[in-house]
C-alpha cells in the first residue's frame, strides 16, 4: 500500500457535493463544493429527491476537480473516505455508491465517516492547518477530552470528545429534542420573507437591531415529558438517544419559532414580509433568495424595518445565549479542558464573538474551522479518516446509508 497518506474525502449527505485531498489530516491539497443552495431556495428547505439528482450530477465532475486542483491522479492516493450518515438515505448512496466503485477500480481501501465526526474533525484540521497544535495553550489541552458543539441545519449537538491512541471517542451529552438551531434560522428566515438559507441572512441583519428590543426565553427542556412514549420531532430523531440526558444540557428550539410568528402577528410585520418577498422576487427573476444578504445598514433598511432588524436580532441574541449557557455549563460539569464548535451554525459572527469572550473570561479555549471549513465540506470527512487509515479501520464491502448513524 502506498504511504502517502493522501486521502480523497467525500460527502454528500444533504444538499452540498463535496471532493476533497487532505494529506495525513494535516494539509488540505484541494477542496471542491458544489452548492446546491439555487436548487432548494425556492422551496425555502432541502427536497431530498432533488438533492439525490444533484449529487448524481455533481458527483463526477466535483471529485475530477478536486483531483486536479491537487495535482494527483486517482493512483496516488492512498485510500478514499466516505460518509455514511447521518444524512438524507438517497443523497448518501450517491457518494457512497461512487466510493465504492473508485475504491474498486483503484484497489484502494474505503473508509466509513460519520458526518458528525467530520464536523469535529474540521476544528482538528484547522487547527493543525494554522499550526495552533504547536500553539503551547493548544497542545496542553489537545490530548485531553474536549467537549464538541455540533449545531448546523440538522444537528444541535453535544459530545465529549476523548482522544484514545491517535483515535477520537465520542459520548452524546446533550441534543435538541426538536428543531436545530440552523433550522431555527432556516424558518424564521423564511416565515420573515428573507433568503434561504437563512443563517447567513439573520447573521448580516442582526448587526443592525437592538438585541434586547423582543426579550425570548428559552425554558429548561424536560426530556421526561418527551419520552412519554413519544419520539423527538428532528431530522436527527434516530441519532442519538435522549434518554438518560441531563435536562440541562438538552436544547429546543421548536419554541422560539413559533414565538417569533406570534410575535410578526401580533405586530402586524407579516405583510411588510411578503410585500418585501415578492419584491425580491420580481426584481431577481424568482430567484429570491440567492440574492445575498446585507452587508451596510443603508442596504439592510431599505429591505426591512428597523422592527424586524430589532427582531432578528433579539431572536440571534436568545438563540446564542441558550447554546452558550448550555454548552459552557456542559463543559464545566465534564471537566472538558476546552470547547470546540462546529457545523454551519458556528460560522456565525456573533456566536463566535459571544463564545470567545465567554472562554476568555473562563479560562477555556473555544476553537472553531475557518468559514469554508464550519458548513459541509469533505476537507472535514478526508481528515476524520486518517486515524482510521492509520489504525486500519476500513469498511466492509456491504457498506451502505445509515441516515440515523449515531456517533460514538
Ligand atoms: O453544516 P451545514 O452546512 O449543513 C448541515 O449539516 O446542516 O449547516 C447549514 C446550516 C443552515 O441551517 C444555515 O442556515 C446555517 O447552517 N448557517 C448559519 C450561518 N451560516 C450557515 N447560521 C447562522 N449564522 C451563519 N452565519
Ligand atoms: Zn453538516
Amino acid at each position: 500500500m502506498k504511504e502517502n497518506g493522501l486521502i480523497l474525502g467525500i460527502e454528500t449527505s444533504c444538499d452540498e457535493t463535496a471532493a476533497a485531498i487532505v494529506e495525513r489530516g494535516t494539509r488540505t491539497l484541494a477542496s471542491v463544493v458544489a452548492s446546491q443552495i439555487a436548487t432548494h431556495a425556492r422551496y425555502g428547505g432541502v427536497v431530498p429527491e432533488l438533492a439525490s439528482r444533484e449529487h448524481l450530477r455533481a458527483i463526477v465532475p466535483v471529485v475530477r476537480a478536486a483531483l486536479e486542483q491537487a495535482g494527483v491522479t486517482a493512483a496516488d492516493l492512498n485510500a478514499i473516505a466516505v460518509t455514511s450518515g447521518p444524512g438524507l438515505a438517497g443523497a448518501l448512496l450517491v457518494g457512497i455508491t461512487y466510493a465504492k466503485a473508485l475504491a474498486f477500480a483503484q484497489e484502494l481501501p474505503l473508509i466509513a465517516v460519520n458526518h458528525l465526526e467530520g464536523h469535529i474533525h474540521a476544528v482538528l484540521l484547522q487547527e493543525r492547518e494554522d499550526g495552533a497544535a504547536a500553539d503551547a495553550s493548544i497542545s496542553r489541552v489537545a490530548e485531553e477530552p474536549a467537549l464538541a458543539l455540533v449545531v448546523s441545519g440538522g444537528h444541535t449537538h453535544l459530545y465529549l470528545a476523548r482522544p484514545a491512541n491517535g483515535a477520537w471517542r465520542y459520548s452524546l451529552v446533550g441534543r435538541t429534542v426538536d428543531d436545530a438551531a440552523g433550522e431555527a434560522y432556516d424558518k424564521v428566515a423564511k416565515l420573515l420573507g428573507l433568503g434561504y438559507p437563512g443563517g447567513p441572512w439573520i447573521d448580516a441583519l442582526a448587526r443592525f437591531g437592538d438585541p434586547l428590543a423582543v426579550p425570548f426565553a428559552f425554558a429548561q427542556v424536560k426530556t421526561k415529558a418527551h419520552l412519554a412514549g413519544k419520539t423527538p420531532r428532528t431530522k436527527a430523531a434516530k441519532t442519538a438517544p435522549i434518554a438518560q440526558l441531563d435536562p440541562r444540557f438538552m436544547f429546543s428550539f421548536s419554541g422560539i419559532k413559533t414565538a417569533v410568528l406570534r410575535y410578526v402577528e401580533l405586530n402586524r410585520m407579516r405583510p411588510e414580509a411578503e410585500a418585501r418577498a415578492t419584491r425580491l422576487l420580481t426584481e431577481n427573476g424568482g430567484r429570491e433568495k440567492t440574492v445575498r444578504p446585507p452587508q451596510m445598514q443603508e442596504e439592510a433598511l431599505a429591505l426591512c424595518s428597523q422592527a424586524t432588524l430589532d427582531l432578528v436580532a433579539s431572536f440571534q441574541h436568545a438563540v446564542v445565549g441558550d447554546l452558550m449557557k448550555k454548552t459552557f455549563a456542559a463543559a464545566e460539569v465534564l471537566s472538558a479542558a476546552r470547547i470546540l464548535v462546529t457545523g454551519g451554525v458556528a460560522a456565525n459572527r456573533e456566536l463566535r464573538a459571544r463564545f470567545s469572550a465567554e472562554g476568555a473570561r473562563r479560562g477555556l479555549n473555544v476553537a472553531y474551522p475557518a468559514l469554508a471549513l464550519s458548513t459541509d465540506n469533505a476537507a472535514m470527512i478526508a481528515a476524520a479518516a486518517w486515524p482510521r487509515l492509520a489504525a486500519g479501520e476500513f469498511a466492509s464491502d456491504d457498506l451502505t446509508a445509515d441516515p440515523s448513524l449515531a456517533l460514538k
